[in-house]
């Protein structure tokens, strides 16, 4: 077993998901604006500290992505940021993309950008302790949406990402996502995700990848947020597992779903069938930053100070989600 292989093993393992708390600056404000609470380095601090000391962080989270603010703050006691993960046993991870600009010759696509300098900022998060990373690629559906030209550029990204971080000695999470808005249908979902898919695993084998040693994190197969045809929880996670039965090489260990705007029971519930069904040999679990994050940040806005109350409903989503993690969530065990 490889070293990167062991790392991806323990984050995402016995019903281990990752926290995905990398939140931009920009999209923590308006996550912070939402809830009238002022965004500020402290206050981001605090809100991540809170929840980096919660109980269920290496019991039910075995990775935390961070933002490269976050990843340089100390914590009210002391701590490097870094450091207050590792100690509870989960493994500190870091968003290393710049962002997702206009694509040029097709400006209402996106490419993501922050190849430049890339292997000098990893030495850099390696030092700071961090074992594994995220670049996230996006990809709208529309009549000509995604062109090639942007599923061709950003998997070529994905992977030259990948081999860089690889090489610094740590795991790449290879994000590819397709995004749920507008009005295509479950199947137009369903081919545009296997297209994008299979263009990054060409791209990633070309550049070398141990596949081994990388996480996935895909979308989940779903109707547009405006389609009038919805389609049932179980058909999602039917759709989903065949999709990436078809488009994922055998050799990587495991797949961790994004939220992408799914509700909280939403994301819990199609996880947790997915995994019932599971006929595959991937470990499939979760990598969620709005679905595990929403109500415990609505709980603390109401007083910044209560560390308590938002960690008792922060460590209620992240065993949810574990548990769907194991195809053992229930509706009644919510309420518990
Ligand atoms: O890149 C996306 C985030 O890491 C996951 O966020 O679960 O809110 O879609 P989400």
């Amino acid at each position: 077993m490889s070293e990167l292989n062991k790392i991806v093993l323990k984050i995402i393992s016995n019903g281990k998901g990752i926290l995905a708390a990398d939140e931009s600056n920009g999209t923590m404000k308006k996550r912070l604006d939402a809830v009238n609470v002022s965004s500020n380095p402290e206050n981001r601090l605090l809100f991540r500290e809170i929840l980096f000391s919660s109980k269920c962080i290496g019991e039910c989270i075995g990775g935390i992505i961070l933002y490269d603010e976050t990843i340089n703050q100390t914590t009210s006691f002391g701590k490097s940021i870094p450091d207050l993960i590792a100690s509870s046993g989960a493994i500190p991870g870091i968003k290393v993309d710049t962002g997702a600009k206009d694509l040029a010759n097709s400006p209402e696509e996106k490419i993501t950008e922050g190849l430049d300098g890339l292997r000098e900022r990893l030495k850099k998060y390696y030092d700071l302790g961090a074992r594994f990373t995220k670049w996230r690629g996006v990809y709208s559906i529309s009549e000509k949406y995604p062109s090639k030209l942007a599923i061709h550029s950003n998997a070529h990204s994905l992977a030259r990402y990948a081999a860089l971080v690889q090489e610094s000695g740590m795991v790449p999470i290879v994000e590819p996502e397709v995004l749920m808005n507008g009005n295509h249908s479950s199947d137009v979902c369903f081919s545009k995700t296997s297209e994008v898919l299979e263009k990054c695993f060409e791209e990633l084998i070309l550049h070398k990848i141990d596949l081994s040693g990388i996480i996935l994190k895909p979308n989940m197969i779903l109707a547009g947020d405006q389609s009038k045809y919805k389609i049932s929880k179980e058909e999602v996670s039917h759709k989903t597992l065949e999709c990436l039965k078809g488009s994922v090489p055998s050799e990587v260990p495991g797949i961790a779903f994004l939220s992408g705007g799914q509700s909280e029971i939403e994301a819990t519930e199609n996880l947790n069938l997915i995994n019932n069904i599971n006929n595959t040999k991937f470990i499939m679990t979760y990598s969620y930053g709005r679905a595990l994050q929403q109500s415990a940040l609505k709980m603390w806005s109401k007083n910044i100070n209560d560390k308590e109350v938002t960690q008792n409903i922060f460590n209620h989503r992240a065993k949810m989600c574990s548990m769907a993690a194991k195809g053992k969530w229930s509706y009644e065990l919510e309420s518990k």
